[in-house]
């Protein structure tokens, strides 16, 4: 839109307080180029389902992330969607400077220490060495192919400060308890994943740990933390099937065109899994790890 994207000038992005020479905001409102594999729309609707999808995790895990911050002055977010992990961190953190990197700009109304950054992860993150105190990515593995994630993970290092925490989250492969609508419903997210390059089989969310120390990062801690899916859960759990069926119904076209799914068929899956969700207790599993960037 025309006015984020004026938003996105450099002057506008950098709070006085923290600009200073050599700060690689260099690419702001650059159009993210070359290849993106994203699976998901970006539509409207979709910023409502990945602020559900936030809302939910935040409350089920009590916080934005894992990693014993304290006062950071520089967090980048990685794949930053509709800015609310941002924003959250921007209020818990008046005083540090939180950048979100995306190929798409968020929501608007941003806080007065948020800057935004347009790029391609494929294609490296535009910061310096050294830059941050804090690397969060989360929910990308709809993004990144397989073979990227040695290199991605390797650059999300590269920019932490020493001493600097980087922190991953991914879901893993399938809910469980899964009946069998709920695991047909996967099977098909995880065909259209492989077609393009993505994780079509759960490798991501258990590689992250593997990830993180091949890229030179210590203290690597993992975790695995399910929340529901289903009205069984509670307020959460509403929220998440919500989301699944928010998520699967943007998916109905791909679905058709590049599985030959009919969208009926579709539409049933998505309602009989989301009655399993209900008799079976269905979470969905979340992996986390983080470490810090060793100290030279
Ligand atoms: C599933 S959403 C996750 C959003 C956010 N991390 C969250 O926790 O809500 C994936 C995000 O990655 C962005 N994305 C997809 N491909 C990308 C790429 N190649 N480079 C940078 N961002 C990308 C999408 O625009 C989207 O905002």
């Amino acid at each position: 839109m025309p006015g984020q994207e004026a938003r996105g000038s450099m002057s506008n992005v950098r709070p006085p307080a923290v600009q200073h020479d050599g700060w690689p905001l260099h690419a702001i409102g650059r159009r993210a180029s070359g290849k993106i594999p994203y699976m998901l729309p970006r539509q409207p609707g979709e910023i409502d389902r990945l602020d559900v999808q936030h809302y939910a995790f935040r409350a089920a895990l009590r916080g934005n992330y894992v990693a014993p911050l304290t006062a950071p002055a520089r967090v980048l977010d990685v794949g930053s969607g509709t800015g609310q992990w941002c924003y959250d961190l921007c209020e818990e953190f008046p005083e540090a400077l939180v950048i979100g990197f995306d190929i798409e700009p968020g929501k608007p109304d941003w806080p007065a220490n948020y800057g935004f950054v347009r790029g391609n992860v494929l294609d490296g993150i535009p910061f310096a060495d050294d830059s941050f105190d804090f690397v969060h990515q989360r929910w990308m593995r709809v993004s990144i192919p397989v073979a990227d994630w040695p290199p991605v993970v390797g650059n999300l290092v590269r920019v932490a400060r020493p001493g600097g925490f980087v922190e991953l989250a991914e879901f893993r492969h399938l809910l469980e308890p899964a009946g069998p609508a709920t695991t047909r419903v996967f099977e098909l997210l995880h065909e259209l994943a492989a077609q393009r390059g993505l994780d079509g089989t759960g490798v991501v969310a258990r590689s992250l740990s593997r990830y993180l120390e091949q890229a030179g990062a210590t203290d690597v801690r993992a975790d695995v933390v399910a929340v529901p899916v289903g009205e069984w859960g509670g307020t959460i759990g509403s929220m998440m099937a919500s989301d699944l069926r928010s998520m699967i119904t943007g998916l109905r076209g791909p679905f058709a065109w590049a599985l030959g799914v009919p969208p009926d068929e579709c539409d049933d899956l998505l309602s009989a899994a989301l009655v399993e969700c209900e008799s079976h207790h269905t979470n969905t599993l979340c992996a986390f790890a983080q470490g810090r960037k060793a100290e030279r």
